[in-house]
């Protein structure tokens, strides 16, 4: 049975990368997309993420959300992801509308009416979530999983160490990653490796569906970023996209479960996950001067080249949207 899955996005190239993935695997339910401000306003992220939906054919219901962070005032999206969030394309608008309900209700009644436990895909600041959690305690029972990408477990990107989706609200990533509900989080060290090579957009820029070729194009900005790691000279970055394997093909990446949390405090470490790897206790729980942290399950290694293939393979297979 395919896996009943809820995304909450702030569409972003990479988050529209993801959301093809989403509507195209067979493995993979796609009940519902909630939207947050982050990539882009909340607007422009709910406005993006109904027209690619509408271009890979998904009728999931959409809900925008929260526009701000729990604590922190709105930030300015920025354009790093292109002045309208989505590499400065023009998608035809979808003929849908967003759900006249806040993303905790899209959420709250797609999980209550679910006949088994959903798992959450986080690719956004975690505001929705948080709210979630805390409107509606009793539902982390009914959640199987909140896959988050988010943190890192080296070097940051939005500050020196720590990741955008943290960085952009703390205190909500900190609610998600503390909570009773099994998390797995997909960070920086993961996702910076995970890269489509120039065949493979080929492969989508000449495929029959709108869906490949709009995944060619949003790749083809990804290339633009100029973003890849040192020690890999060409392609683009899947980013987002590549969480979303996971949840199908996680056998490409290899995880450890440890203890993490979120710095809180202002300054310049402000949203750095902090992932205790030691193997074993400090000084400071010799002396019983810390309090326990949840444990995550950490995405440190992955095969990039596999996961591209797992992403380019559903695009390519993909049936054409009647
Ligand atoms: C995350 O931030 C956003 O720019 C991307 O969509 C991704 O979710 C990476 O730090
Ligand atoms: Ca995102």
């Amino acid at each position: 049975m395919p896996l009943p899955v809820i995304a909450d996005v702030d569409t972003g190239v990479d988050d529209a990368l993801a959301l093809l993935f989403l509507a195209s695997h067979p493995d993979i339910d796609l009940r519902a997309v909630t939207c947050v401000a982050g990539n882009a306003s909340l607007a422009q992220v709910t406005q993006n993420t109904l027209d690619v939906l509408a271009v890979a054919g998904s009728d999931a219901p959409v809900a925008a959300g929260s526009q701000r962070p729990l604590i922190e005032p709105a930030r300015d999206a920025g354009s790093y992801h292109g002045a309208n969030g989505i590499g400065n394309l023009h998608l035809p608008p979808s003929p849908r509308t967003a759900e006249p309900v806040h993303a905790t209700e899209l959420l709250r009644r797609e999980i209550e009416t679910s006949a088994g436990p959903v798992t959450v895909l986080s690719l956004a600041p975690l505001t929705n979530i948080a709210l979630l959690l805390r409107l509606y305690p009793h539902l982390a029972s009914q959640i199987a999983r909140i896959v988050v990408m988010g943190g890192s477990s080296s070097a940051g990107n939005a500050s020196a160490v720590a990741e955008f989706n943290v960085w952009h609200d703390p205190e909500a990533a900190q609610i998600v990653l503390s909570s009773s509900v099994p998390t797995t989080v997909y960070p920086l060290d993961v996702f910076n490796r995970v890269v489509a090579s120039e065949t493979q957009i080929s492969q989508l820029r000449d495929a029959a569906t709108p869906r490949a070729r709009l995944a060619a194009s949003l790749l083809d900005y990804q290339v633009t970023l100029a973003d890849l790691p040192d020690d890999i000279t060409s392609g683009a970055k899947l980013g987002d996209a590549g969480t979303a394997v996971f949840l199908v093909a996680p056998e490409h990446i290899g995880t450890e479960t440890w203890p993490v949390e979120v710095e809180l405090n202002a300054g310049f470490s402000r949203g750095q996950t902090v992932v205790d790897r030691r193997h074993r206790p400090g000084e400071a729980e010799e002396h019983g001067l810390v309090t326990p942290v949840s444990r995550s399950d950490i995405a440190l290694t992955v095969d990039g080249p596999a996961v591209a293939g797992v992403f380019v393979d559903a695009l390519l297979r993909a049936e054409p949207v009647p």
